[in-house]
C-alpha cells in the first residue's frame, strides 16, 4: 500500500524544515527523490542523511524563483513523476510580518515570487512529461494562510498562497484525462517556525501542538500514491483542527 517503488520524486526547498520530512516519508514509501534546495550545504546534507538510511536520493541545487534554471535543472533531471512544490515563506530571506495597510510594495514581490511564481515555474517544467506518460502527481504545500483571514500581517503571503492552491485546481481539470493529479495542502502552525512566534499561538490549536514535518510528509506520501489517484484539484487543511472548513 502506498508504494511508491519506481517513481521519481522531486521536493522543493527539502534541504530544512517541512521539505524533509516530506522526502523522508516519500523515501520509506520506495520514491527516488531528488532533494531541491538553494543551498547546496543543506541538500547535501538531506540527501547524506536519506543515503545512510539506505535510500535512493541526489540534490538539485537551483532557485525556484529563476525560471531558466528551473527549466534547464529540471530538463537534466529526468523524467519527475511527483513534484511537490514546498518552498515558501518568504523565499531565502526571514518572513517579515506587516499589516497590508503598512507594507510596502517593493516587499510584495518575494511573497509572489516564490509562492506563486515558483509553483508555476516547477510545475510547468514537469507536466508535459507527465502529461505524456500518463501518470503524475503534483502537491503543492500552501498555508492556512491561504485559506483564511488572519490578522498577524500575512496578507501578501495568503494572497500568493491562495494563489498557488487556486492554480493546482485549474490545472487539474486540464491534465485529469492524462492520469495526473494536482492538489494543495494547507499546513498550519508548524515546529520549524522560533518558539518566540509560536508559544502564544499554540494555545489556539485544538490538538494543542504544532505540526511537524512528519506531519506534512503523512499526507504528501498519501496524495503522492497510486491510492490517491481519485482526489485531485483539492485543497486539505492539515493543521491540528486550526481551520475546520
Ligand atoms: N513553517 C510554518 O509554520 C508553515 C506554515 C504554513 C505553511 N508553511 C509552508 O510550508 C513550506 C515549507 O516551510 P518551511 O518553514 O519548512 O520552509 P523553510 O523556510 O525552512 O525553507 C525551506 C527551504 O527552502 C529553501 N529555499 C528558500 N528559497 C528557495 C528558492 N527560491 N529556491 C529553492 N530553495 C529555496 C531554503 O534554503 C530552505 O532550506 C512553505 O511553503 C511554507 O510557506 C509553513
Amino acid at each position: 500500500m502506498l508504494n511508491l517503488d519506481g517513481k521519481t520524486a522531486l521536493v522543493t526547498g527539502a534541504g530544512s524544515g517541512v521539505g524533509q520530512g516530506i522526502v523522508r516519508q516519500l523515501a520509506r514509501q520506495g520514491a527516488t527523490v531528488v532533494v531541491n534546495d538553494l543551498d547546496q550545504a543543506k541538500a547535501d546534507s538531506t540527501v547524506a542523511e536519506l543515503t545512510s538510511a539506505g535510500f535512493q536520493a541526489s540534490t538539485a541545487v537551483f532557485d525556484v524563483t529563476d525560471a531558466g534554471a528551473v527549466r534547464a535543472s529540471i530538463a537534466e533531471l529526468g523524467p519527475i513523476d511527483i513534484l511537490i512544490n514546498n518552498v515558501g515563506n518568504a523565499g531565502a530571506v526571514p518572513m517579515e510580518m506587516a499589516a497590508f495597510k503598512d507594507s510596502l510594495p517593493e516587499n510584495w514581490p518575494k511573497f509572489v515570487d516564490v509562492n506563486l511564481y515558483g509553483v508555476m515555474h516547477c510545475t510547468h517544467a514537469v507536466l508535459d512529461g507527465m502529461t505524456t506518460r500518463g501518470w503524475g502527481r503534483v502537491i503543492t504545500i500552501s498555508s492556512a494562510a491561504g485559506r483564511m483571514g488572519l490578522n498577524i500581517g500575512v496578507s501578501i503571503y495568503g494572497a500568493a498562497k491562495a494563489g498557488a492552491a487556486n492554480l493546482m485546481r485549474h490545472i487539474s481539470q486540464e491534465v485529469a484525462a492524462n492520469g495526473v493529479t494536482c492538489n494543495a495542502v494547507a499546513l498550519g502552525l508548524m515546529d520549524t517556525v522560533p518558539e518566540e512566534f509560536t508559544a502564544h499561538a499554540i494555545k489556539g490549536i485544538p490538538c494543542g501542538r504544532l505540526g511537524t514535518p512528519a506531519d506534512a510528509g503523512y499526507i504528501v506520501g498519501f496524495l503522492a500514491s497510486e491510492e490517491a489517484s481519485w482526489i485531485t484539484g483539492q485543497l486539505f487543511g492539515v493543521d491540528g483542527g486550526s481551520a475546520p472548513f
